[in-house]
């Protein structure tokens, strides 16, 4: 992924902000370590940003699309109150073997249920209302997903939306892929979509905020 900010500001803010707990920054070093994809993860400061929502959007259910080894998932967890819980998305079983072990290291593991397979499915069976949806899954997806969060989302309720900048290659016309196309669209659909109010924010690779308009409501 390619540093759309600073490296050393962003160092420079990441310790300025919450700080990763104890068992989220084992589970990153684990995962830097054993697996490929580890910058898949949203990391220390994005994270903070995850607790804060969270916490400003007084969240009790949380939905994520894309759990990956469940760095994310424990910021919701993390900033969820006892009774808080949240409902992740994966595919990977190896991933989420990580997790598992991980989640049960943490005080706030017990708030995260785990549904396997994939997460348009699990969506379609799903009963709202969530307070937050983070998607963070297969891009080509990207705008399936937002439809359907918008289904299940609490009327003052949050879509978080990750990678929405894509390394800059947003910029690119024509699109060099299709999964650049596919943040593309989706980005021309929230921006033109009156009945949500959205904010795309600079925070790593771009991060989608989105509530309902309140005329909407
Ligand atoms: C970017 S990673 C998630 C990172 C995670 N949110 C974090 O920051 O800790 C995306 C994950 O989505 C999973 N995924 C991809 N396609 C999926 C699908 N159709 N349904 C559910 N999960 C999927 C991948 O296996 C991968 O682990």
């Amino acid at each position: 992924m390619a540093d759309l900010v600073l490296p050393a500001i962003n160092i420079y803010a990441a310790a300025h902000s919450l700080p990763e707990s104890p068992v989220r920054r084992a589970l990153r070093e684990e995962t830097d370590r054993t697996m490929e994809f580890s910058r898949m993860l949203v990391g220390p400061l994005e994270g903070a940003f995850l607790h804060m929502m969270t916490r400003l959007a007084q969240a009790t259910r949380v939905l994520e699309i894309g759990m990956c080894t469940g760095y994310s998932a424990l910021c919701f967890a993390e900033a969820l109150p006892e009774h808080g819980r949240v409902i992740t998305c994966e595919v990977d079983e190896e991933s989420a073997a990580v997790a598992r072990r991980f989640f049960t290291q943490s005080p706030h593991g017990c708030k995260i249920e785990i549904r396997m397979g994939s997460a348009l499915e699990t969506m379609a069976g799903l009963k709202g209302p969530f307070d937050l949806v983070f998607i963070d899954a297969d891009k080509l997806n990207y705008l399936h997903y937002y439809r359907r969060a918008l289904e299940l989302l609490s009327p003052r309720g949050v879509i978080l939306i990750d990678n929405v900048l894509w390394d800059g290659e947003v910029l690119c016309d024509p699109p060099l892929d299709d999964r650049t196309a596919a943040i593309q669209e989706l980005n021309r659909v929230v921006t033109a979509d009156p009945c949500v109010t959205a904010v795309l924010a600079t925070i790593r690779d771009g991060i989608w905020i989105i509530t309902r308009t309140p005329s909407s409501l």
